[in-house]
């Protein structure tokens, strides 16, 4: 549990996995600031979780992460409301499946900036504070794609894996310090209309690794608390993590450009 006076600052908090960190936090009696997009979705999970839990505190900023200004801006806000961040969860991120060239380049420029750019400087921002405190948590959201080179999926498996590399980087330098670091890495996780739309496409062999954000907060949290380096959610993504290690290089591509490719289609 966090100190009374801190709070978890949980980025992507209005649907999906963040939400169910938001929300897992808060019934761990922490204080929780929720970041997402300037939607009234956003402000709907604020005001159910201090209707909830009217003694702790719950505040809400809108604000889109793909712009150059809003790490700066998340932090500012913090300052000036004088929050103080002992748990970061870099949640917010955005996946996508097809052939590298069906999207615009506008739209990959805005996912890197989104599930690498803005979590770097995000982190940048609070570690200098949280350095200060006593006990203090990092929670990168990475995934399972982490693990792998994914044809039909490149921009995002290869974004993921920055966030697998930074964070690991970063947890080896900070292991003196009073920061721990945790990278959450889940598989298929039904939690938008995208993602269920692209899980249905990719038949069975998804099917077996689903879980609910619930699960995923619950297990994440754990992990971190624990002090544990991965969080990988579920039993069978941590077998095909195990088979990406047996499975020759060739055929895993083979394997993952078949199954990525119907998602494509
Ligand atoms: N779902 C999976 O199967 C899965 C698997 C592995 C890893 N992950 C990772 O887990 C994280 C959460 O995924 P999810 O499936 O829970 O996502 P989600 O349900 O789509 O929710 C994403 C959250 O991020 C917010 N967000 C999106 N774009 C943003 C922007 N430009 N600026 C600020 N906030 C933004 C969304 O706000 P709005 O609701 O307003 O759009 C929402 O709160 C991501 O990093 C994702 O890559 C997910």
């Amino acid at each position: 549990m966090s100190d009374q006076n801190t709070y978890t600052l949980v980025t992507g908090a209005s649907n999906g996995i963040g939400k169910a960190i938001a929300e897992n936090c808060a019934a761990r009696g922490q204080n929780v600031l929720l970041v997402a997009l300037p939607e009234p979705k956003l402000e709907e999970v604020a005001a159910a979780l201090k209707e909830q839990y009217p003694t702790q505190s719950f505040d809400a900023l809108g604000t889109d992460m793909m712009q150059k200004e809003s790490p700066q801006e998340i932090y500012d806000w913090c300052k000036q409301n004088g929050y103080i961040v002992d748990i970061l969860v870099n949640n917010a991120g955005l996946g996508n499946s097809g052939a590298f060239l069906s999207r615009e380049a506008s739209f990959y420029y805005g996912q890197m900036q989104l599930n690498m750019v803005s979590l770097v400087m995000l982190t940048h921002l609070f570690l200098e504070d949280m350095k200060r405190l006593p006990k203090t948590y990092v929670l990168n959201v990475a995934s399972m794609a982490s693990f792998y080179d994914i044809p039909y999926k490149g921009i995002y498996s290869a974004s993921k894996r920055f966030v697998h590399s930074f964070s690991r980087s970063l947890r080896k330098e900070l292991e003196a310090t009073n920061i721990g670091v945790t990278i959450l890495c889940p598989a298929a996780v039904l939690t938008n209309p995208d993602v269920i739309q692209r899980d249905k496409e990719m038949g069975k062999a998804s099917k077996m690794t689903q879980q609910t954000p619930e699960e995923v907060a619950e297990y994440a949290l754990a992990r971190m608390y624990q002090g544990k380096a991965i969080a990988i959610p579920g039993f069978m993504p941590k077998v095909y993590k195990a088979l990406g290690r047996i499975i020759p290089y060739s055929i895993q591509m083979r394997m993952l450009a078949n199954a990525f490719i119907k998602q494509s289609k």
